[in-house]
């Protein structure tokens, strides 16, 4: 069981547990996710979301090796329908983040609405590395959040940074020691047990929706230009490179 889920004390927890690959994600574990998120916005027992992963890895990103063989095709794609469903989630999100968050492991944090990361947190959006262009807004959000200079060091550059980091440029909320960002996560989404929750819901909506029509199209373009850059020969040495573990080799291209 790589995705684990339950609703525990009106929280719904999606819980990565695929370690052995460091958490990278498959279209099944995708599917998962979007029908435990689907799940928690119907059902009025659930009043918050938790995302969390294994200690030392949030998530790894979107498998490689699937990302070789089966790249994502358009919206109704598995990873397309997760984004999807976490952007539009009614109900708060809370990400606990206990190690690395790599590529749409960051994206996603993006779309939540509480991050804690732990001290040895390593965020990172190597999209560039990989011969691949940001995803999922984070052309748009990531500039908005730190500025472009901030953003060039992540998504041009796809330097790692740590959880402080994360703290200082927006994205995440605290960072805790590991063993405490589970327990704090929970403990912050446990509180909306305790609030108005049409209220929660429609003040999550007006946060959201000065830029929801500019995110929408930002998406569309990215994802577009994404699907052609997973084809393209860039892409294929930066995958090869990572299963032979070696560098890429970029020079070749123009
Ligand atoms: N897709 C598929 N397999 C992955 C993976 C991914 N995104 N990330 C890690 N793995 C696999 C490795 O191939 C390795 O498999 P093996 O044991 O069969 O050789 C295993 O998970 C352990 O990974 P490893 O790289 O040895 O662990 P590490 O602790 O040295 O490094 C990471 C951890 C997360 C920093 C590193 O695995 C990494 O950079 N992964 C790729 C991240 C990425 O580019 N994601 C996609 C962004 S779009």
């Amino acid at each position: 069981m790589t995705i684990r889920t339950g609703v525990v004390d009106g929280v719904a927890t999606i819980e990565i547990a695929r370690p052995e690959k460091k958490n990278a994600l498959t279209m099944a574990m995708y599917d998962a996710m979007t029908d435990a998120i689907e799940a928690a916005g119907s059902d009025p027992a659930v009043r918050a979301l938790l995302i969390t992963g294994q200690p030392g890895v949030f998530t790894s990103g979107n498998d490689l090796e699937d990302f070789m063989q089966r790249p994502p095709a358009g919206p109704d794609s598995s990873v397309f329908r997760f984004m999807r469903a976490l952007e539009a989630c009614e109900k708060p999100v809370v990400a606990a983040v206990t190690g690395a968050a790599v590529g749409i492991g960051t994206t996603m944090l993006l779309h939540c609405d509480f991050v804690f990361v732990s001290d040895e947190a390593r965020l990172a959006m190597p999209f560039v590395g990989l011969g691949l262009v940001p995803e999922y807004g984070s052309s748009l959000l990531i500039p908005r959040l730190m500025g472009h200079v901030k953003a060039a060091e992540k998504l041009l550059l796809g330097d790692p940074f740590t959880g402080a980091d994360a703290v200082d440029c927006g994205i995440a909320n605290a960072v805790l020691p590991a063993s405490e960002v589970l327990p704090h996560a929970r403990r912050v989404a446990e509180r909306f047990n305790h609030l108005a929750p049409s209220a929660v819901r429609e003040s999550k909506r007006l946060m959201k929706a000065p830029q929801r029509e500019l995110l929408q199209q930002v998406i569309a373009t990215e994802a577009e230009l994404f699907g052609q850059r997973l084809r393209s020969p860039e892409a294929r040495e930066a995958f090869q490179a990572f299963f032979e573990k070696r560098k890429p080799d970029f020079t070749k291209f123009q």
